[in-house]
């Protein structure tokens, strides 16, 4: 009992370190994991495997504005492929991807838990349900305005 317990406090630690150095860098270094690994006396194979687990965390930098949108199963049938496909004309990039300028990444979710209000598309953490591509348009065009003033 007494090792489970250590273990939950590990991995505790290891997600608020793994979310601090997240909202400083925008990701998580390759750097970084050596550093943690010795830190909190677990391989860095454990800490990969939390990192790939938990779609917040990120190995690669992200854009100034992180656009994801859901692809789950609800989603799908609602019309996410099309809103994908707008996303991906309007940003000129691939699921995965980020913008030259850095300024959008763009990725998908397999379910974010409002299936009853897709499709949805999640622009920095706000959540847009029942979109299309007229909408999704309009949420791009308002973030690039937002970007000019
Ligand atoms: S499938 Fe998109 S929220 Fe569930």
């Amino acid at each position: 009992m007494e090792n489970l317990s250590e273990f939950e406090a590990n991995q505790k630690d290891l997600i608020h370190i793994l979310h601090k150095i997240q909202a400083e860098y925008g990701y998580i270094p390759s750097q970084a994991l050596s550093s943690i690994s010795k830190h909190l006396k677990i391989s860095e194979s454990e800490i990969f495997g939390v990192l790939t687990f938990y779609k917040a965390f990120s190995l690669k930098p992200r854009g100034k504005h992180l656009v994801t949108i859901c692809t789950g199963t609800a989603c799908h049938v609602r019309g996410a492929p099309m809103i994908l496909d707008e996303l991906k004309r309007q940003l000129s990039i691939e699921p995965g991807e980020t913008t030259e300028d850095d300024l959008f990444t763009l990725e998908t979710v397999n379910c974010v838990g409002a299936c009853a209000l897709g499709p949805i598309v999640i622009s920095d953490g706000d959540y847009h349900g029942q979109m299309n591509t007229r909408e999704v348009n309009k949420l791009i065009k308002k973030i690039k305005k937002e970007i000019k003033e």
